[in-house]
């Protein structure tokens, strides 16, 4: 923790297929939470990934609708950070199904770029532990190629 007492967190957001063509107005959301885009990649999941990235959810009843969602077409995963970025992003977020989202007071993310239970435009890491997982998975510390990444996050 800092001296006013926050915690400097990163976490992992994926902007699913169906919000893609958002991407401007959920980087206001970002920008406005106070969060910054440490990292950003754009790419289409194969089968195999996105049952990899979702491998906690492989008994669950949605598991193929999810897979199939979330194949269909690009997706953009950026690296966040901020103070409590995880549970920042997850608050923006909203709840995992867009239909209830909309019913909620405060509007969210969810709510007003996502469909349903499924269709719901984008994803957050649930832990630190789940974004350091998620991290991984879509920016393998291993890949040691191209510039160096000198954004820096400062702390005042
Ligand atoms: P989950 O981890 O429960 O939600 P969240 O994304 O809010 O962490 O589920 C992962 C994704 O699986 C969710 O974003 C959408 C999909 N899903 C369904 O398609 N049907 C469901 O009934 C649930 C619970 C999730
Ligand atoms: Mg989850």
């Amino acid at each position: 923790a800092n001296k006013l007492g926050s915690k400097k967190e990163r976490t992992l957001a994926m902007i699913k297929p169906d919000a893609v063509t958002k991407v401007g107005d959920i980087i206001q959301l970002i920008y406005e939470a106070n969060l910054i885009i440490t990292k950003a990649k754009m790419t289409k999941l194969t089968w195999k990934q996105a049952a990899d990235f979702y491998t906690e959810h492989q008994s669950k009843s949605f598991f193929n609708n999810l897979l199939q969602f979330v194949t269909s077409g690009p997706v953009i995963a950026m690296e966040l950070m901020g103070d409590e970025a995880v549970s920042v992003w997850r608050k923006l977020l909203g709840p995992t199904d867009s239909s209830v989202a909309r019913k909620e007071v405060v509007s969210s993310l969810r709510a007003q770029f996502g469909t349903d239970g499924t269709r719901n435009a984008a994803h957050g890491s649930d832990s630190l532990a789940s974004a350091a997982r998620e991290l991984e998975f879509f920016f393998p510390s291993t890949a040691g190629h191209g510039p160096p990444n000198t954004a820096k996050y400062t702390d005042s």
